[in-house]
């Protein structure tokens, strides 16, 4: 996913620009570049590979002279990664530079009515058709012409812009794509998310869709897509910068998967008030809890899967229907709901195109929308109903580990509020999960206080072409989960399996050596796992069990076992996923594989 950073102020842009655009890292990209206006000179330095060869390219920044520029770091969507393809993009005449993230779904017929009009294009993107439209339509007040341009774009986008005939200042807008403007002293920015300014201001304001910003070192003003200037309430943003770095462990996954105990307590705690359940301002009450008839939860990816979670969670507790569905498919499938339907929409990021889609979809056909997010103001978080946020703090890894298990407890109080509403637990058993919930975070913080024998099991088995993870009920969804994580970052196959299907085709893969996880945290299915297990290990396969110690007696009929904490059986997947993310992290690591920034992956993919 593209990166974006704009600045405007007293100070030398083009290093303030490469030092942003090094904190989107991240986010995944192929090419990079910047374009600084000194006066009336434009000067755009840009580069296919890794942001190190932009900065030797500009020389540090040193050969780049201006204080107002924009900065984009580009992951491929139209065009091959190339120098000319990286943006960003300047207009034939040489007036205007335009950075971009997001598609332009009618860009080829702009582009040849545009050329057809005497205007040559140099780059196979979508994203110079922007630039070339604003030279097109710039009729010498850029408000306008913005607005134009916009009328005329089919897709999504966030746009930084700058303008040899408005030396000083900087525009922006967006749709459908996200866009910060951070306010400093003196100095203002625009990112595509808070990491890439956070250095230089906490106070920031999100850009709605379709809106317009201008920028200059001591002003910023917003205006509707029609226009008219409005005001727009700033918000702070207390993410420290090193919350943004490493903190010290190799890898930004290791980190947030060290920084669980206070994601899990940042997100449940301030919830529960004595033995009530608060959810800040989403509308549930007995009323409208009871007239609940299913629930949709919709996410892409492990957001997904903290769905499936939910899934087995509501359905036992709350005694309510719930189908959990990859946003991908809801979004073409017609989905059969209504008002009578609530849909939970879970994302990390909040910018997901395809869970993003599906928000809009369910809301168009009268269902109640709950977003569990991450990321403050994002656009999931805006356009849903209701907004639950999971305070788990950046995420930086591509693979998701905090996000994933603090959504997981984020649906676990939503599920026990309904089942409370709902009088569908007894006080005792609803005392007794509310007490298992407040609990996690210290459980698992005595997890990652003994990796030892997970480390132990990866090294053993990080050379494995191919690993199973089975589990029944609640610790098959905890098994996609897994299977994901050790697919993503150590490009293992793996694959999850509901245990009672293996009989039905799987197991023919089953052979010598073949590395199954058993998850068998769930006492009301010890048995029915264990004669799974022994299935596996009849044909010679390996297993390694994951369960709490009040199971140890599994070690007995396996090669080896993960142990969690003893908890509740329906809260199991937060420390099953722990155990889990770390397998991966320290197979990966075996590996030598690119551990925060796997190939082919994106932190959040903002294109359908
Ligand atoms: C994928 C990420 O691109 O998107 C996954 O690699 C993530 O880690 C999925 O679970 C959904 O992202 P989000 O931000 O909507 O939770």
């Amino acid at each position: 996913m593209c990166g974006i950073i704009g600045y405007t102020g007293g100070r030398p842009a083009a290093t303030l620009l490469i030092d942003g655009l090094k904190r989107l890292e991240y986010r995944g990209y192929d090419s990079s570049g910047i374009a600084v206006l000194d006066g009336e000179k434009l000067t755009t330095v840009k580069t296919v590979g890794k942001i190190a060869e932009l900065d030797k390219k500009a020389n540090g920044g040193k050969d780049v002279i201006g204080t107002v520029g924009i900065g984009h770091t580009r992951w491929a969507t139209h065009g091959v990664p190339s120098d000319i393809n990286s943006h960003p993009h300047v207009s034939a005449n040489g007036r205007f530079a335009v950075v971009h993230n997001g598609i332009i779904e009618n860009y080829a017929e702009l582009k040849s009515e545009l050329i057809a009009k005497g205007i040559p294009f140099a780059s196979d993107t979508d994203s110079e058709v922007i630039a070339q439209l604003v030279q097109y339509l710039y009729d010498g007040d850029m408000l306008t012409t913005l607005r134009e341009v916009c009328a005329r774009l089919v897709g999504s986008y966030a746009v930084g812009l700058i303008s040899t005939d408005d030396c000083g200042t900087l525009y922006a807008t967006r749709k459908d794509n996200p866009l910060v403007v951070g306010l400093g002293r003196n100095e203002n920015f625009i990112a595509s998310d808070f990491a890439a300014a956070l250095e230089h201001t906490h106070d920031f304001v999100q850009l709605g869709d379709g809106e317009i910003a201008r920028l200059t070192p001591s002003s910023v003003t917003f205006y509707s897509s029609n226009g008219v200037r409005i005001e727009k309430t700033p918000f702070r943003v207390d993410w420290d910068i090193s919350q943004a770095e490493k903190g010290g462990y190799p890898h930004f996954m290791l980190k947030e998967i060290y920084e669980q105990p206070k994601a899990l307590t940042d997100t449940v705690r301030p919830r529960v008030k004595g033995s009530s359940i608060v959810l800040d301002k989403i509308a549930l009450d007995t009323r409208n809890a009871n007239l609940i008839e299913k629930i949709d939860i919709i996410g892409c990816g492990s957001a997904y899967h903290a769905g499936i979670v939910g899934k087995y969670f509501i359905e036992k507790n709350c005694r309510i229907r719930v189908n959990c569905e990859l946003a991908s498919e809801y979004i073409y499938s017609n989905p059969i709901t209504d008002s009578r339907t609530l849909t939970i929409i879970i994302s990390q990021s909040g910018e997901t195109a395809d869970t993003l889609a599906a928000l809009r979809l369910a809301k168009k056909l009268g269902s109640h929308t709950i977003a569990i997010v991450n990321v403050v103001e994002s656009a999931i978080a805006r356009e849903a109903d209701d907004v639950l946020y999971t305070h788990a703090g950046p995420e930086i890894a591509v693979a998701t580990t905090k996000g994933y298990t603090t959504q997981v407890a984020a649906l676990y109080l939503v599920g026990l509020k309904i089942a409370k509403l709902k009088h569908t637990l007894s006080d005792a058993r609803y005392a007794e999960l509310l007490d298992g919930i407040l609990a996690l975070p210290q459980q698992v913080r005595a997890q990652l206080d003994d990796v030892a024998g997970i480390k132990k099991y990866a090294k053993r088995f990080a050379q494995h072409k191919c690993v199973f993870f089975i589990g029944r009920g609640t610790d098959y969804a905890a098994s996609l989960e897994g299977a994901l994580k050790l697919k993503e970052i150590s490009y293992i196959h793996a694959e999850a399996y509901a245990a009672g299907e293996l009989k039905h085709g799987t197991i023919s893969l089953i052979e010598e050596g073949t590395v199954t996880l058993a998850l068998a945290t769930q006492r009301a299915l010890f048995y029915k796992m264990l004669s799974n297990i022994k299935a596996v290990q009849s044909r010679k396969g390996t297993v390694l069990a994951v369960a709490s110690a009040a199971n140890s007696e599994v070690s007995e009929f396996t090669d080896g076992m993960l142990v969690i904490p003893d908890c509740d059986d329906d809260l199991s997947p937060v420390l099953s996923a722990v155990v889990l993310q770390l397998f991966a992290y320290y197979v990966a690591a075996e590996r030598g594989c690119d551990i925060d920034k796997p190939r082919n992956l994106a932190k959040s993919v903002t294109v359908e």
